[in-house]
């Protein structure tokens, strides 16, 4: 039996996710969603037109006004560019509209840290979205990923050359780096540098294990997290996203005051 079929069945885990607060409005609080697999056909998320707009869906009904989409782009497994991205993402831009006027919706992307985004980097061309920083400017965020196994060889490099290229570094995910969970220190001081960290409602909500959700609920404990994101692929992580509305660790987080989803512009 899994971690997660565990903790449905009620054995006693410790430090398990707990909802037992009241239920919040999590998409009128967090407003928009800033990374998510919903535009059809281009990456490992929905694979039809149908699929998204069931997605979309969801984010409307919790009270989201909107969504940053962020296919993958990585060059090796999903060698998207925007030229690939723009006709499915007008497609479904249009589709949307047709149905929530006022659901806005922006394509941004999710870039694996690899030698084509240094590429993407250092000829200007990346897929980002806009928002205003703790101080009130308006900065150019581009959301990127980096591998499971092994820690990024060159990620400082990138980074800085991202940051000196004048983007807002924001890391997809944080929580889910194994390399990392004995090691939270490296988030610390990606944080530092002055990159955002976000976390996924789906390890917030437990359904990637217990080390997944811990290092989540520390993150977002000691002030780290910037945004938490439905990195939605499919609707088990919209479930999730309606299962964090009533996790106390995440109301605490945002009455904390850290959060930065609420001002992105789109
Ligand atoms: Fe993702």
């Amino acid at each position: 039996m899994g971690w997660w079929q565990n903790f449905l069945s009620g054995r006693k885990i410790s430090m398990k996710p707990a909802f037992d607060g009241p239920e919040l409005a999590i998409g009128k609080t967090l407003r928009i969603d800033v990374h998510s697999h919903i535009v059809p056909g281009v990456d490992d998320g929905c694979s039809t037109l149908e699929e998204s707009l069931k997605l979309i869906e969801r984010l409307f009904k919790m009270g989201y006004s909107g969504a940053v989409v962020t296919p993958h782009i990585h060059s090796d497994i999903y060698p998207n560019s925007r030229h690939t991205l723009i006709p499915a993402f007008k497609q479904l831009k249009q589709a949307v509209g047709e149905r929530w006027r006022n659901f806005t919706l922006e394509l941004a992307a999710e870039y694996f840290l690899d030698e084509h985004f240094a590429d993407c980097i250092a000829s200007g061309d990346l897929l980002h979205f806009e928002a205003v920083d703790e101080i009130g400017q308006s900065v150019k965020c581009v959301l990127f990923e980096l591998g499971f196994h092994e820690p990024p060889m060159n990620c400082e490099k990138v980074i800085f050359d991202l940051q000196m290229a004048g983007y807002q570094g924001v890391l997809a995910h944080a929580e889910r780096y194994p390399y990392w969970h004995q090691n939270p220190d490296e988030i610390q001081a990606l944080s530092n540098r002055g990159i955002w960290i976000t976390v996924n409602a789906a390890s917030l909500a437990g359904a990637h294990g217990p080390e997944m959700y811990h290092m989540a609920h520390e993150l977002l404990e000691n002030g780290t997290v910037k945004m938490i994101c439905s990195d939605a692929h499919n609707l088990r992580h919209m479930d999730c996203l309606l299962a964090i509305s009533k996790s106390p660790v995440v109301h605490r987080w945002i009455e904390s005051g850290v959060m930065l989803s609420n001002s992105v512009l789109v």
